[in-house]
């Protein structure tokens, strides 16, 4: 068996993240090949969002340094049609617009896919008023040292990002992916400020709209990912987003419809994977602790999809109950076993938070018996 401690060396060498080894001290468990089978990706969620303000090209950055094979943009449309990356149209919560006065009157309330919302959003900036402000921390009672960030980083146009992407495949020697996800696009349609039509644009651009392109784009409405590939001919690789409960925005279609295995079936006509809520491939029991993995990835790969959950993040908090260290609820637990875990269910990738976790988790899990 490989030594799990030179393993985490040789890891924490490359995400530069000390701290991580102190988190954890499980033993290690057997570690099964994946004969035949392509290794897990690492997804950095809106970036390296444990340890950067989330959705800034230098949270984009530190997650393809630290190792993430994907680097994973929310994309909403700014006032003048262009997408950016925030995880919601509502920018009050990411962003320093709260404390600039000459932006106060645009703070309301809109109607976002049926729920009340009062903010600040995009679509009421050009991208030209956007750019002035400054992106800060959305969790700083978990995540304060990121807050040491608040103010430097501007909210990054996708175009930027794929600009970012390209630059780091070149200087990293190996094509960082990108990972983009439709964020209300029915509530956008309905603005008149779609988001397909740049999206799969700027795709083109940059030569990602191939099937074998080291991109997938991702969705929470099945519609929207079907209107891509049979409308609009999109041919990089689609991912559909579920979670636990409820459905698709104006879809009657439950997502626990969406993932028996006829609707999974039917899915792979247009999808090439699923995105699905992590508690959805293991739940927790009762008392929060990490429960018996479902079907949910053999009936996936039943129907030829790509299983890749989200989102795995390193704060107990965040973690099940058997996965925690102490009692802080910002402090580290056991993340790199949880992933292994999830790992070993045979999933095809992770979104995480920490990507030099996902990393470590990976090689933990599959290195030679
Ligand atoms: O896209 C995967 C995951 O990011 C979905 O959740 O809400 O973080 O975009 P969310
Ligand atoms: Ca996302």
């Amino acid at each position: 068996m490989a030594d799990r401690r030179q393993v985490l060396r040789i890891g924490a060498l490359a995400a530069g993240a000390p701290a991580v080894l102190g988190a954890t001290g499980a033993p290690a468990e057997a570690a099964p090949h994946r004969p035949g089978r392509p290794p897990s990706l690492v997804i950095g969620h809106r970036g390296a969002s444990g340890y950067r303000p989330e959705h800034t090209l230098a949270s984009y950055e530190l997650a393809a340094r630290m190792g993430a094979d994907y680097i994973e943009p929310d994309l909403v449309a700014t006032k003048d049609h262009v997408l950016v990356a925030r995880h919601e149209p509502e920018i009050g919560g990411t962003t320093d617009v709260a404390s600039r006065p000459e932006f106060a009157s645009r703070r309301r309330t809109v109607i976002l896919d049926g729920v009340s919302v009062t903010g600040w959003f995009t679509h009421d900036f050009t991208l030209a008023e956007l750019k002035t402000l400054r992106a800060t921390e959305r969790i700083p009672r978990v995540r304060q040292h990121n807050t040491l960030y608040n103010g430097l980083f501007e909210v990054p146009t996708f175009e930027e990002v794929l600009q970012l992407r390209e630059r780091l495949s070149r200087e990293l020697d190996r094509e960082i992916g990108v990972y983009p996800e439709t964020k209300h696009p029915t509530y956008f349609r309905g603005l008149g400020l779609e988001l397909e039509t740049p999206l799969v644009r700027a795709l083109r651009r940059h030569h990602l709209d191939r099937h074998d392109a080291k991109a997938f784009v991702q969705s929470f409405e099945a519609h929207n990912l079907e209107s891509l590939h049979d409308d609009y001919k999109l041919r990089a690789p689609l991912v559909f987003l579920t979670s636990a409960t409820g459905g698709p925005f104006g879809d009657p279609k439950s997502y626990a419809e969406y993932l028996t295995p006829a609707g999974l079936r039917q899915l792979a006509r247009y999808a090439d994977g699923i995105g699905p809520d992590k508690n959805q491939i293991i739940p927790r029991r009762a008392d929060d602790t990490l429960g018996t993995p479902t079907a949910l990835v053999r009936d996936a790969h039943a129907a030829g999809l790509k299983v890749m959950p989200y989102t795995f993040r390193a704060e107990n908090q965040f973690l099940p109950a058997d996965y925690r260290i102490g009692t802080d609820p910002a402090a580290y637990g056991r993340a790199i076993d949880e992933q292994v875990t999830f790992l070993r269910t045979g999933i095809d990738g992770l979104f995480t938070d920490q990507a030099d976790i996902g990393v470590l988790a990976r090689q933990l899990a599959f290195v030679p018996a």
